[in-house]
């Protein structure tokens, strides 16, 4: 592909960026590019070097050359794989190795000769790890280097396990994770503390001397490392950034992770713009951001001096379209979630009937909701509607072992005190098995059907006593356990028909007037990317249905990046007590992220905005997004 800038939306872009509509079309192109390679390469009786990354960014890619082999009988016998890292410590036989990743990925299902797959030893001991990064690069080097490098994002801009401070000349060698990095990894290995603190990576210059590389990048969550490497300049705290160097290196996106790229955040610096409403919002909010003004005080010059005249031309003057702009805002703002009953709704977000409504927000994990919406959750229960928190998947792989053993440990001692211990043995045993499996694994083993069932229902211990602190009782509680979660593992979930099947027979047990969902942005392979397809099947499932012509389906979102000004349609005020008792049902919750634990801050940095934007001012605020279906 060629380096030369193809229109002036990307003269931002150092290098060459394409968007996807999703990750399966960006995957697929990709698929057919390095099966055309394969071939050709083939037919000259020669091999092919794949540079291989993990994570859950490859996943679709990695189905897609499953696919090809399964289906139309791509042979991989020429191809030589090198990975980018490991994990150091992991023996090849660690659930989180990046070696089983593979094979359980790819490797296992394709024809690729053994001896062709080169992964980093995690298990080399110290005094080797010189040698042994040494020969990994000769190796490289001796095939013939590396055709083309398949790239993933770290939240930190990683390529491989490249932390901020690696330079542009590193090579194999063993790396110390960072604090970000080993935060990401904490729901893979059930917590913080289990993260490996080594690894060996593949150097930038390793990278760099691939002839092509192309840097995947899926969801919300990597928008900003994403613009940051690409506009950006070539600095070693993003080793992501060094591509721009290269003279055959893409991106390819998905338009989750282009949002922060200066063309989708700021079109009308790079070229004209159809003025939707939802645009000339973004760019009314943008100017007063830009200039530290509320949006009444803008004025003509303003939108000028700004590149914004020719909004104003269209819809101005300045003081027409800030009024306008602000009223829109002024709307977001309600106090009632499921609408204002015998009130006028014309200007509310929410229609006023049905009174009550019933009302599904759903949630991927159980600490999901609420900690995104848990206010406007106990706002729905108070103000009488039916209000159901759904967890859709039962979380238990997040439940470190340290939970399991207390309740296992507990559960042994409360038999032990009981008078008549007969009647307790069943327990006993119960305590014993669990007590037993939980050593025969290890640190890091597997987790047994049986330690899945009871950490799952740790897990629905803590969402209750949660959710009730939000004012729902326990019969408003519902836990589909959604079998993709049940049977895989995170960053290589898989759904099937089963789970769209079982959430649209809840959907059509409750019938709701109103959904709260989240996902829309995120990863799609990430949990609750995965539970907003699923969500789309099953609506689509109820088409023309009844009630699923007239239920409101409002968006929130959990992990990945908060909405901004111009995409909330809701937003739902908290006083400083409700705020307080927010924070109390948070606390309910064993093993939160730090950025679960920070919800309540995001929530005050909402209403920081609308108050910098002239809206009155509140503690804090949760935002919501009308899901438009089309
Ligand atoms: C790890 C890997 C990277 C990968 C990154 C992002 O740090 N070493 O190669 O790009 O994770 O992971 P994911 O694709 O799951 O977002």
């Amino acid at each position: 592909m060629s380096t030369a800038r193809r229109s002036a939306a990307e003269a931002y872009e150092k290098t060459p960026t394409r968007i996807f509509p999703n990750s399966a079309t960006a995957a697929k192109e990709l698929a057919a590019e390095v099966r055309a390679l394969i071939e050709e390469r083939a037919k000259q009786g020669k091999n092919v070097v794949l540079g291989m990354a993990t994570g859950s960014t490859p996943v679709p890619f990695y189905r897609e050359l499953i696919r090809l082999h399964k289906e139309e009988g791509l042979s991989f016998k020429n191809v030589v794989t090198f990975n980018l890292d490991e994990y150091y410590g992991l023996g090849a036989d660690h659930p989180e190795s990046y070696a089983r990743f593979m094979a359980d990925q790819i490797f296992d299902h394709i024809d690729i000769p053994k001896a062709n797959i080169n992964i980093p030893s995690g298990k080399v001991s110290s005094d080797q790890v010189f040698a042994h990064c040494r020969e990994y690069e000769e190796k490289i080097d001796a095939m013939g280097g590396i055709d083309l490098q398949i790239l993933g994002i770290g939240r930190t801009g990683h390529i491989g396990f490249n932390e901020p401070g690696s330079s542009r000349d590193s090579l194999t060698r063993r790396i110390t994770l960072d604090r970000v990095t080993r935060q990401d990894a904490a729901a893979d290995f059930r917590g913080e503390e289990n993260v490996p603190h080594f690894a060996i990576t593949m150097g930038v210059g390793t990278i760099l001397r691939g002839k092509k590389l192309v840097l995947m990048a899926w969801g919300d969550n990597k928008a900003e490392m994403v613009a940051k490497a690409v506009e950006g300049p070539m600095t070693e705290a993003i080793s992501a950034s060094f591509l721009q160097g290269h003279p055959n290196a893409r991106f390819y996106i998905d338009t989750g992770a282009s949002r922060e790229l200066t063309r989708a955040k700021l079109p009308w610096l790079v070229g004209p713009v159809s003025w939707t409403p939802r645009e000339t919002r973004r760019a009314v909010c943008w100017l007063g951001n830009q200039l530290h003004k509320p949006v009444l005080k803008l004025t003509d010059e303003h939108y000028n001096e700004h590149g914004l005249g020719d909004l104003l031309s269209e819809q101005g003057p300045a003081y027409q379209l800030n009024i306008r702009i602000f009223n829109q805002l002024q709307h977001t703002i309600t106090g009632w979630p499921g609408g204002k009953p015998n009130e006028a709704d014309t200007y509310r977000p929410e229609r006023a009937n049905p009174y009550p409504k019933r009302c599904l927000v759903l949630s991927p994990e159980p600490q999901d909701a609420v900690v995104s919406m848990g206010a406007t959750l106990e706002r729905l229960a108070e103000q009488g509607h039916d209000a159901r928190l759904i967890s859709l998947t039962s979380g238990n792989l997040r439940v470190p072992d340290s939970e399991a053993d207390k309740f296992a440990e507990t559960l042994k001692e409360l038999a032990g005190i009981v008078s008549d211990s007969s009647v307790w043995a069943p327990q006993t045993a119960y305590a014993e098995q669990a007590l037993k499996m939980l050593a025969d694994k290890g640190e890091f083993g597997a987790d047994t059907p049986l330690l899945r069932q009871l950490k799952a229902l740790i897990l629905r211990g803590e969402l209750r006593d949660a959710a009730n602190a939000c004012h729902l009782t326990n019969d408003h509680i519902v836990f589909l356990d959604l079998p993709f979660y049940e049977e895989g593992r995170y960053r290589r979930f898989k759904s099937t028909q089963a789970d769209v099947d079982a959430l649209a027979a809840l959907l059509r047990e409750h019938k709701p007037h109103q959904i709260y969902a989240t996902g829309d942005a995120a990863d799609p392979s990430s949990v609750s990317g995965i539970c907003f397809k699923v969500l789309e099947a099953a609506l689509k499932a109820c088409e023309g249905e009844d009630w699923a012509g007239s239920c409101s389906l409002w968006l929130y979102r959990g992990k990945e990046k908060p909405l901004e000004g111009h995409e909330i349609d809701m937003a739902i005020p908290l006083s400083p007590s409700q705020l307080e008792r927010k924070g109390r049902a948070l606390s309910r919750y064993g093993a939160l992220s730090s950025l679960e634990r920070a919800s309540p801050e995001s929530n005050r940095q909402n209403a920081a905005n609308y108050d910098a934007l002239g809206l009155a001012q509140y503690e804090a605020i949760e935002t919501f997004q009308r899901w438009r279906r089309v």
